[in-house]
This record gives C-alpha cells, structure tokens and sequence, in this order.
C-alpha cells in the first residue's frame, strides 16, 4: 500500500531555483511506468520558478514530442518572458504551458503536479495518476 509520503518524488530544494529559473530531470522507469498514455512514456522532464511558484512539465514539444532546450536547462526566451521550443521557435506561457504561438498554438505541454513537501520541490504522483 502506498502512502501519500511515497508518492512524492522530490525534483530539488525549494530555494534551488529564482525567479525564471530551471531545472532538468529525470523521471525514474518505476513512475513513467504509471503515467498516462497522454505522457507517452517520456522520461525527460524540467521544473521552473516563476514568480515564486514551481511548475513542471515534461521536456516533450507538442508539434513533434523532442526536446525543447538545445542547453541543459535553459527553456526560456531571450528575454526570459517564454518557455521556448529551440528547433521551431514555439511559445509557452511558464505558469500553464499553454503554447501563444507557432507550429502547436494552442495545445500545451504535458504538466507535471508539484507540491512543496519539507523544503522540497515533489512531483505529486497520486495527483498525475488521476488525470
Ligand atoms: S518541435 Fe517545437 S515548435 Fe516544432
């Protein structure tokens, strides 16, 4: 039986990350293994501070499902007001994922539930597993 504890899965401290900062992850085989089938089995994922709230998404482009960043952990615009897709431009909005503009306007990228948990940032896979 699995607890509410155990569902955790800590990405990094809390105070890791400032303002439009972010962070690449690993998600482990055991919890990709039970994601559902929007997540496509992807393991590659990324957590970012905006405004002081932590979202994280899989590192997965809508329009065709590579990565997103060309640099470790940097997803952002120039100007550090979009998530930004580096092979064909597309926009996201850092706080939902939802994608302004390009090749999948209108479609987001696969969210992944936070919660802040003794410090930590934790992806919350009861929350995921519901969706
Ligand atoms: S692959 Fe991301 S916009 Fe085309």
């Amino acid at each position: 039986m699995t607890n509410e504890i155990d569902s955790l899965y800590p990405v990094c401290p809390e105070t890791q990350l400032n303002h439009a900062e972010c962070l690449e992850f690993t998600l482990p085989e055991s919890i990709v293994s039970q994601l559902p089938d929007i997540y496509l089995a992807n393991k590659d994922a990324f957590v970012i501070n905006w405004q002081s709230q932590h979202y994280a998404y899989l590192n997965s482009c809508p329009h065709t499902h590579v990565n997103l960043n060309w640099t470790p952990n940097q997803f952002l615009d120039v100007e550090s007001h979009f998530i930004q897709c580096g092979l064909h431009g597309a926009i996201f909005e850092p706080h939902t994922g939802l994608c302004l503009r390009g090749p999948c306007l209108g479609q987001s990228l696969a969210c992944l539930p936070t919660v802040l948990h003794e410090g930590s940032v934790c992806i919350d896979m009861n929350v995921l597993k519901a969706i």
